[in-house]
């Protein structure tokens, strides 16, 4: 079997570069470990950048989106006591983010491209990728049934997310990982009650970090700041909510509940993999990158990453221009960079670290008074919120 781009993993990087690449006539077969089901209903991000919004539009996968997403024009900032609105339209000249979930996302991505007639095998294991310094690069896979299939590539594409196989096949010692882990996790729940906000709250608590976020006009998703070490099994229905009610207290203002529809425990971590290309192996979002999810960026990075490398194998594999793909990696990291440092700053001004001084909460507070009354403090949060730089 052969095909132009032997793509790994059916997460958002995955099926936005098949879908690109079949866009401008470039043929390819996106292979994935786990079953379609699955891949749908995995609960991840929900907030996409106008660029991310725009780009889908572009790309014919507006439909739903243009239907079902929720527009907001900021968040609210809430600490010691208070609830501030920052207005991104006001900050911004008019944009926006939109609340819409990656499991939306994902299963528009499917359909589309089964619709199209596009190849995605599921459940079914990459083993290997290999013969990446050639020009003629091999993905093995374990088909369903047990049969162990070979495709020969042009390109591979390694999406494969964090845990993923692309990223260790790169030899050893021509990859520079920057890398920190947070000593807190955060613990989500999606939860069959309407929002109790009708814009993103990011609060910070002398217990730790709470944000509420949306799904839909009946569906909440909710996090908190936890221990890097707490277990799912140790958090009843009634204890999240509890601390939910006291992280997010109020006076005149109620959190509404609801049946707990999934709940989870995310590690905090970010982590830079560079270069991003080795050979005939090109890497793109999880599998390269990690942000903590303060930001908001994760989802975000993984489609701008797949969005030049369509451009870059458009131009290597339809007219034999290798510059686009050469500059591939330090193209994606200068946005991975400004990412990553704006997450690492939301999280750091949000979070509570265990055993800090007095000295952490004071400078949180202050910084977080400077970006609610500063404008310019208030625009550099709404620019990089809504996306710095914007995607073409
Ligand atoms: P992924 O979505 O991880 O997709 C990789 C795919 O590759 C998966 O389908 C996987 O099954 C497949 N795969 C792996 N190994 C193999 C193999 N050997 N063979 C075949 N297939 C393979 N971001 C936010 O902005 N906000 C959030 O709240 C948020 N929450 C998150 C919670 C969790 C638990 C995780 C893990 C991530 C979260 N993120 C969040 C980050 C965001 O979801 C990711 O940045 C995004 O999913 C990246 O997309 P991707 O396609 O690069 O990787
Ligand atoms: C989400 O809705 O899942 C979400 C929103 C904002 C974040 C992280 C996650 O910063």
């Amino acid at each position: 079997m052969r095909t132009q781009v032997g793509i790994v993993g059916a997460g958002p990087a995955g099926l936005l570069l098949s879908h690109l690449l079949a866009l401008r006539g470039i043929d390819s077969v996106v292979v994935e470990i786990r079953s379609r089901a699955y891949c749908e209903a995995r609960q991840r991000a929900g907030v996409l950048e106008d660029g991310s919004v725009r780009l889908l539009r572009e790309a014919g996968l507006g439909g739903r989106l243009d239907r079902e997403g929720l527009e907001h024009g900021g968040i609210y900032l809430q600490f010691a006591g208070e609830r501030r609105h920052l207005d991104f339209r006001d900050l911004t000249g008019g944009r926006t983010v939109t609340v819409y979930a990656q499991t939306e996302v994902v299963k528009d991505l499917i359909a589309q491209r089964l619709a199209d007639g596009g190849s995605i095998e599921f459940e079914a294991p990459v083993t290997a990728v290999a013969g990446l310094d050639s020009g003629r690069p091999v993905l093995a896979y374990t088909a369903t049934g047990g049969r162990r299939q070979e495709l020969a590539c042009d390109v591979i594409a390694g999406c494969d997310g964090f845990h993923g196989i692309c990223r260790p096949a790169i030899p050893p010692g021509l990859l520079t990982v920057t890398e920190r882990d947070y000593p807190y996790a955060w613990l989500g729940i999606l939860a069959g009650v309407p929002p109790s906000t009708d814009e993103l709250i990011y609060c910070h608590h002398s217990d730790g970090f709470a944000l509420h976020s949306l799904r839909t006009p009946h569906l909440s998703k909710l996090y908190f700041q936890v221990g890097s070490d707490e277990k799912i099994e140790d958090w009843p229905d009634r204890r999240i909510w509890d601390t939910l009610q006291r992280r997010f207290a109020l006076p005149g203002w109620e959190l509404k509940e609801g049946p707990v529809l999934d709940k989870g425990i995310t590690p905090m971590r970010s982590f830079v993999s560079a270069p991003m290309r080795y050979g005939r192996l090109f890497l793109a979002g999880d599998a390269a990158h990690i942000v903590p999810p303060t930001g908001a960026k994760g989802l975000n990075l993984a489609l701008a990453d797949v969005t030049i490398l369509a451009d870059a194998l458009e131009a290597f594999l339809l007219r034999g221009d290798e510059r686009p793909a050469e500059a591939y990696s330090a193209t994606c990291l200068a946005r991975v960079w400004r990412a990553t440092h704006f997450s690492w700053w939301m999280t750091s001004m949000l979070h509570r670290t265990p055993g800090a001084d007095p000295m952490e909460a004071a400078l949180q507070l202050a910084q977080l008074r400077y970006v609610t009354i500063s404008r310019a403090a208030a625009t550099s949060l709404a620019e990089n919120y809504v996306g710095y730089p914007p995607l073409r």
